[in-house]
């Protein structure tokens, strides 16, 4: 499960949000940490065994260690981990560390701090590099998310591939998706994970192919004497929809059985309304069995009601 626990960013990724941000959710609007603990305590009672905590920029949000605290107290839980923009996250490694996260998950599109700049139209490349720096010294495991942008960042493929050769990271590599939050329409996807791989493929003939963890979605590679890997996420192309396994919970309590999706289900209003955590349970299971087949179904549904504006900030990735 994903949760995403604010849709606020100190970042503007272009690919995510506009340059004014959004229009944020109220405090009330929020789930509160109390809310986010019952409603995780029942999904691991249901047989939910990893939380993702994402947003937004998840350290944007007041006391978050107060609630990783809380999660990583959940008995049944077997993994706890982290996405995050690098910005704010340094000072709070060593405590995440002692909580448990084995695992982090940190954008960063760019290597070159000028790029970084046009991309997220803020001057953190240093603080995000230092993040990295902090995580690999913590030894808490690193996968680096890199969005892949025509004409942005594709000068940037094997220069953050070569960071594997001495880093343990595994670096992915996205299909840009439409969810830039402004309604821009997108004229398909110039760089699929098909010419991803040709492109990384070309300057690392000897790349081995590795075998893909159970309900991954990345594909994952390996150079011969990297100490890393490589992975290539088919966000768009939507390949593995088959074996997704993912749920997501947003800020404001909706439940998606998919990215893609409009959600299915809005638990803080039902636990603000009073309800029990069985008959809370038997709304999960309900929304769960209406999971369609894939995200392009999902996707068709959604568009049919009001068309794919969102941002990924109000999804949590
Ligand atoms: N397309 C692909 N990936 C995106 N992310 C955010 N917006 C998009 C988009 N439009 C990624 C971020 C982050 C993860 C949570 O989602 O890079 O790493
Ligand atoms: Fe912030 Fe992540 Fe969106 Fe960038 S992609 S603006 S870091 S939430």
């Amino acid at each position: 499960m994903r949760l995403a626990v604010t849709d606020r960013c100190n970042l503007r990724c272009f690919y995510c949000m506009p340059e004014d941000g959004l229009n944020w959710l109220s405090r009330s609007g929020l789930m509160s940490y109390e809310e986010m603990l019952r409603a995780c305590r029942l999904l691991v009672k249901m047989g939910i065994e990893k939380i993702r905590i994402t947003g937004g920029e998840p350290f944007v949000r007041k006391d978050i260690m107060l609630l990783l605290a809380g999660l990583a107290k959940i008995d049944g839980l077997k993994e706890l981990s982290m996405t995050t923009n690098g910005v704010l996250t340094a000072p709070h490694i060593p405590e995440m560390k002692a909580l448990g996260i084995k695992s982090v998950n940190l954008s960063l599109d760019t290597l070159d701090a000028n790029r970084f700049f046009t991309i997220t139209r803020r001057d953190e490349f240093a603080s995000v590099m230092h993040t990295l720096d902090e995580l690999l010294k913590h030894d808490i495991e690193v996968k680096i998310n890199a969005v892949v942008m025509d004409g942005k960042n594709t000068r940037d493929i094997i220069p953050m591939v070569e960071l594997t050769k001495d880093l343990p990271v595994s670096v992915r590599f996205i299909e840009e998706m439409p969810f830039n939050g402004d309604g821009h329409v997108y004229q398909g996807l110039s760089w699929d994970y098909v010419r991803i791989l040709n492109e990384i493929t070309s300057h690392y003939p000897a790349i081995k192919k590795l075998t893909d963890p159970a309900y991954s979605t990345a594909y994952n590679y390996q150079i011969p004497g990297h100490r890393g890997t490589v992975g290539i996420i088919a966000a768009y192309s939507r390949t593995f929809c088959g074996t997704c396994n993912r749920i997501r919970i947003t800020p404001e309590g909706t439940l998606k059985n998919c990215l893609y999706d409009d959600g299915v289900l809005n638990i803080k209003d039902l636990m603000r309304s009073g309800i029990s955590d069985n008959e809370l349970e038997q709304n999960l299971l309900n929304a769960f069995s209406h999971r369609v087949a894939d995200g392009w179904e999902a996707e068709r549904k959604r568009v049919e009601k009001n068309g794919v504006h969102e941002s990924m900030a109000t999804i949590g990735g």
